[in-house]
C-alpha cells in the first residue's frame, strides 16, 4: 500500500447547491470527477490527522464505488478513523446522528436525496460538519474555490474494503470501522418517543403502511416500526434499498408516492400512512383520504410537542424556510416563542439549533426535524405522529381538522416547472425582480400587495447574510406568492412557485386546495409571464 499523487485538472461546475454537489451519475463517473471534489473537501478541511470521519449513503447506484474512493482518499489525507455504515448504507439523518454520538469531525453523505437513481439517474455528495449538519455556505464555497485550482489529488492504492462485514480493517494508517447503520439512530429514537404507548397502539389493532419507496429508510423503518414497536410484518413496504429505487422517484409526496395515496384512499385504508425519500430525511404523513401538508405537519408537531418525552419540557422556538407556509407562525405566537424564517435548505437551521433558539424546524418540501440531530429526519416525523396518535387516541383527520379549527387553515401548494430552459428561467426571474419596486401597494386581483422583495436572510447567530433567496409577493391579508429557482436540479432550471392563502373560518376549511388558491395561481402567471416565458402550459408537478 502506498499513497499516490495523481495529476488532475479542474472540472467546471463543481459548486455545491442547496444540498451538496448533485450531478448525473455519468458526470460523476468521469475519471477524476469524484476524486477532484473529494480532494477539495479535504483541502478545505485542512490536515486530517487524528480525526474521525463518518461515511455512508442512500445505497443508490455508484454508492459503493464512491465510498471505496473516499476511503482511499481519506487514508491519504491522514484521517485516523472512518465509520462506515454496513453495505455503504447510512440515511442522511443517521449520518448526522452518528457524527454527533461518536464526536466525529464530520461526515460525507452520498446521496441525491429524492432524485431518481440508477446508471441514468443522479448522484450526489455532501459534507456535514461536526454538529452533524450540512456544511454552511462559507465552507461549501471554499470547497468550490478549491475545485477550481486543483493540480493533483491524493489517494491510497489499497484494494477495496469489504463493506458488508461489521468490524474493523485498515487502509494505510486509517482504521475503517463498518458499523450497524441502524443501531445508534434507533437508540436515539427510543429516547425521544414513548415507545410503550406506540406499542400499545399497535397491539390494539392500529394499522399502518410505511412506504420506504425502495430507498434507505427501509431498514430503519423495519427495525424500529416492526421490530421495536411491534407493528405486524408487512407494515413497512418497499423496504429493500435498491440501486435504482425500483425505477421510481423516491420523493414522498402525493404525486410520487401515488401508490400509498391510493391505499389511503381505498375502502380498506389503514389508520395511518407514511413515506420517506431516497436518503431518509423527508417524510409524508397521510391519514385516511388526507395527505397532511408538510407545513401543517410542522405546525401540528409544534402545537403538540410535549406529548413526546423528548420534548416534554416544551420547545424554545420554531424555524421554517421562507416558502414554507405560515401555519407554524400561528402556533409559535400562541406559545409565545419565535418562529424564524430562513432561506430554503436545512443548512440554515444549524446555527439556530446550536444556539438553542429553535427546537423544531421544517420545510414545505416534506422536511421536518428537531435539534436531536442537524438534518431533517423522515422517520423521526413519522414516529412523532405515531406518538401523537397514541397519546391523543384520535385519527389523523381529527387532529388536522381540530388544528385548523383552532388556528385557521393555510391553504398551500407548490407548483414545479422542471427542466425549463435555463435562460428562460433566469430571464423570468430577472424581469420579476425588476418589477418588484413598483408592485408594493398595488392591487392584484382582489388582493393588495404589501411587500414585494427578493428575500434576504441575516443569520441571527453569526450575522452572515444570504441574498436572492426567493422572490416574495406578500399580500395585505398575509397571502403569498413566492418564486425561486431550485438549487438541487440536474437538468436545465426548475422554477418553484409557492402559493399560500389563509382562511380563518372553519366553514371554509374543506375547499379543494387548487380551487382555494386559483386566484393567486392566475396572478402569479400574469405577474411573472410564466407560461409565456417558459412555453409551459402547466406545472410538471403540483404538491
Ligand atoms: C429542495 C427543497 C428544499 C430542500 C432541498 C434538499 O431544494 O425545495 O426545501 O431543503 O431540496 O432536500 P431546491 O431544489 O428547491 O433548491
Ligand atoms: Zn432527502
Amino acid at each position: 500500500m502506498s499513497i499516490q499523487t495523481v495529476p488532475t485538472t479542474p472540472f467546471a461546475g463543481q459548486r455545491p447547491g442547496t444540498s451538496g454537489l448533485r450531478k448525473k451519475v455519468t458526470e460523476f463517473q468521469q475519471p477524476g470527477y469524484l476524486e477532484n471534489f473529494v480532494e477539495a473537501i479535504f483541502l478545505t478541511l485542512g490536515e486530517g490527522r487524528g480525526r474521525t470521519l463518518v461515511v455512508g449513503g442512500d445505497g443508490r447506484f455508484f454508492n459503493r464505488e464512491a465510498i471505496q474512493t473516499i476511503l482511499r482518499m481519506a487514508a491519504a489525507h491522514g484521517v485516523a478513523r472512518c465509520l462506515v455504515g454496513r453495505g455503504g448504507i447510512l440515511s442522511t439523518p443517521a449520518v448526522s446522528c452518528v457524527i454527533r454520538k461518536h464526536g466525529a469531525f464530520g461526515g460525507i453523505v452520498l446521496s441525491a436525496s429524492h432524485n431518481p437513481g440508477g446508471p441514468e439517474g443522479d448522484f450526489g455528495i455532501k459534507y456535514n460538519i461536526e454538529n452533524g449538519g450540512p456544511a454552511p455556505e462559507k465552507i461549501t464555497e471554499a470547497m468550490f474555490a478549491n475545485t477550481q485550482a486543483l493540480v493533483s489529488y491524493h489517494i491510497s492504492d489499497a484494494g477495496p474494503v469489504d463493506l458488508d462485514q461489521l468490524g474493523t480493517t485498515r487502509i494505510e494508517d486509517m482504521v475503517v470501522e463498518i458499523i450497524d447503520p441502524v443501531a445508534d439512530y434507533a437508540e436515539l429514537m427510543a429516547r425521544l418517543f414513548d415507545f410503550n404507548a406506540i406499542r400499545t397502539l399497535f397491539a390494539g389493532g392500529f394499522r399502518m403502511r410505511f412506504d420506504a419507496m425502495h430507498a434507505v429508510s427501509g431498514p430503519y423503518a423495519k427495525a424500529i416500526i416492526e421490530g421495536m414497536l411491534g407493528a405486524p410484518a408487512g407494515t413497512v413496504v418497499n423496504c429493500e434499498p435498491l440501486e435504482d429505487f425500483g425505477g421510481g422517484h423516491p420523493d414522498p409526496n402525493p404525486v410520487n408516492a401515488a401508490d400509498l395515496i391510493a391505499h389511503m384512499n381505498g375502502p380498506d385504508a389503514p389508520d395511518f400512512g407514511a413515506a420517506s425519500d431516497g436518503d431518509g430525511d423527508r417524510n409524508m404523513i397521510v391519514g385516511r383520504g388526507l395527505a397532511v401538508t408538510p407545513s401543517d405537519s410542522l405546525a401540528i408537531i409544534a402545537a403538540n410537542a410535549t406529548v413526546a418525552p423528548g420534548y416534554a419540557g416544551g420547545i424554545t422556538g420554531i424555524a421554517r424556510s421562507m416558502p414554507t407556509s405560515q401555519a407554524a407562525d400561528r402556533v409559535a405566537e400562541s406559545l409565545g416563542i419565535t418562529c424564524f424564517e430562513t432561506p430554503t435548505g436545512w443548512k440554515y437551521f444549524g446555527n439556530l439549533m446550536d444556539a438553542n433558539l429553535a427546537t423544531l424546524c421544517g420545510e414545505e418540501s416534506y422536511g421536518t426535524g428537531s435539534h436531536h440531530i442537524r438534518e431533517k429526519d423522515g422517520l423521526w416525523a413519522v414516529l412523532f405522529w405515531l406518538n401523537l396518535l397514541a397519546a391523543r387516541g384520535k385519527s389523523v383527520n381529527e387532529i388536522v381538522r381540530e388544528h385548523w379549527a383552532r388556528f385557521g387553515r393555510n391553504y398551500y401548494s407548490r407548483h414545479d416547472y422542471e427542466a425549463v430552459d435555463a435562460s428562460a428561467a433566469d430571464g423570468m426571474m430577472a424581469a420579476l425582480r425588476a418589477r418588484l419596486p413598483a408592485l408594493a401597494g398595488q392591487p392584484l386581483g382582489s388582493f393588495r400587495v404589501s411587500l414585494a422583495d427578493d428575500f434576504v436572510y441575516t443569520d441571527p447567530v453569526d450575522g452572515s447574510v444570504a441574498t436572492r433567496q426567493g422572490i416574495r409577493i406578500i399580500m395585505a391579508d398575509g397571502s403569498r406568492i413566492v418564486f425561486r429557482l431550485s438549487g438541487t436540479g440536474t437538468e436545465g432550471a426548475t422554477i418553484r412557485l409557492y402559493l399560500e392563502r389563509y382562511e380563518a373560518d372553519p366553514a371554509h376549511h374543506e375547499l379543494d386546495t387548487q380551487q382555494a388558491l386559483s386566484e393567486l395561481i392566475a396572478i402569479a402567471d400574469s405577474v411573472a409571464e410564466l407560461r409565456q416565458r417558459t412555453g409551459r402550459e402547466s406545472p410538471t408537478v403540483i404538491t
